[in-house]
């Protein structure tokens, strides 16, 4: 059968065309470094996060020798620790968040990181992150919409220089929005 050069050329062309979408999904897939959120954090019960040993009192720890893990309740419309008071950490050091919501999904958005992931009640989900050494305030903020004050849902994460960081400060921020997890109990 002859087949026009044209023909030819067309398609030659198409069949590059369809390599190339198949490497640039392989590659966005498995070579650009971007990972599903997993549940590799594991599940909670949403109405028992009181009880929860790491749940029950958010904020961050020391993990490791530049290592803190950092638990987060988001829960409408606040991150508990992060609205209201920074949560603290030393800039430079590396930091596992551990997500979670009290009651809608919400979104956790550490701007200007990697740190950008979904909360969703029964999950936590676990993100970890190397600080920049420049003392740094990021927004953190919910992209996820979750009701009413969904615009307004925010807080910040500040790194401080390592010689002015202390885990007491950086607990502190807990207090603002125990009542609201705890059902105002105090
Ligand atoms: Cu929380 Cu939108």
């Amino acid at each position: 059968m002859e087949i026009h050069r044209f023909e030819k050329i067309w398609v030659g062309a198409a069949l590059v065309l369809i390599v190339g979408f198949i490497v640039t999904i392989t590659y966005g897939a498995v070579g650009a470094g971007v990972a599903m959120v997993s549940d590799s954090g594991g599940t909670v019960d949403p109405a028992t996060l009181n009880e929860h040993p790491e749940f029950s009192d958010p904020g961050v720890r020391q993990v490791g020798e530049n290592h803190y893990a950092v638990y987060v309740i988001a829960q409408q419309f606040i991150y508990d620790p992060g609205t209201g008071q920074p949560i603290e950490l030393p800039a430079g050091s590396t930091v596992t968040f551990y997500v979670t919501s009290a009651d809608v999904v919400h979104g956790f958005s550490v701007v200007g990181t990697n740190v950008n992931t979904m909360a969703i009640p029964g999950q936590v989900a676990k993100v970890t992150a190397e600080l920049p050494d420049e003392p740094t305030n990021y927004g953190i903020v919910c992209h996820e919409y979750c009701g009413s004050g969904h615009h307004e849902m925010a807080g910040n994460l500040q790194t401080v220089p390592p010689s002015e960081f202390s885990l007491e400060g950086s607990t502190g921020s807990a207090d603002v929005s125990d009542d609201a997890a705890r059902g105002g109990e105090n």
